[in-house]
């Protein structure tokens, strides 16, 4: 049984993540989907609405499973018994990012590794804080992201608007 870990913020998950997410399930038995708090960012979703609308949308896939974690990926994957961690890479920009994390974490963890998948192109050009500036204006979301999210988002700014 071959399991990974693919950690994030997910705020909110987006169709570019599901895309990630559905090329590891050709490679892994089983994804662990680890969301984090993110101590650096102030989510505009909490983390229980996060986990809430990443499990709505992976629930007709086979294999996946999502779960809080705090502290360290690496230290998410040793939990679950992962032999891997995911991660999605959509410009060279992400390159850049995803190289230092990776040595980072293999200093961390020598005997994990970090599998990346490229986004469609498609979805490359996705990114949450771009799909939260454009619902928070009322546009149109729902090419980006699942539909449970979209609907989320335009409930949460309707909510904002309105002052409730
Ligand atoms: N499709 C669409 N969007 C994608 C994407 C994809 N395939 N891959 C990444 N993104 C976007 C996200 O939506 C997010 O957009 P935003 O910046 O506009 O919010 C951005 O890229 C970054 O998201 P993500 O790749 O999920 O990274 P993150 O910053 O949310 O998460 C952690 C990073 C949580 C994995 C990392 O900080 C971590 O491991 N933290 C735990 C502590 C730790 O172990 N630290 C040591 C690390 S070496």
């Amino acid at each position: 049984m071959k399991i990974a870990v693919y950690p994030g913020t997910f705020d909110p998950i987006t169709n570019g993540h599901i895309d990630i997410i559905d090329q590891a399930l050709e490679i892994f038995d089983q994804i662990v989907v680890t969301v984090a708090e993110n101590m650096w960012k102030t989510p505009l979703f909490t983390l229980e609405e996060r986990i809430e609308m990443i499990r709505a949308t992976v629930l007709p896939m086979q294999g996946v499973r999502v779960e809080a974690f705090e502290g360290l990926s690496v230290e998410a994957a040793r939990r679950v018994k992962a032999v891997a961690l995911i991660r999605g890479i959509r410009t060279a920009t992400d390159f850049e990012n995803e190289y230092q994390m990776t040595l980072m974490n293999r200093q961390l963890a020598r005997d994990l590794t970090t599998v990346f998948f490229m986004t469609g192109e498609r979805y490359s050009y996705i990114r949450s804080s771009l799909v939260k500036e454009i619902a928070r204006f009322g546009g149109d979301v729902s090419l980006f992201v699942p539909p449970v999210v979209a609907e989320r988002l335009k409930k949460k700014f309707a909510r904002d608007y309105s002052g409730g």
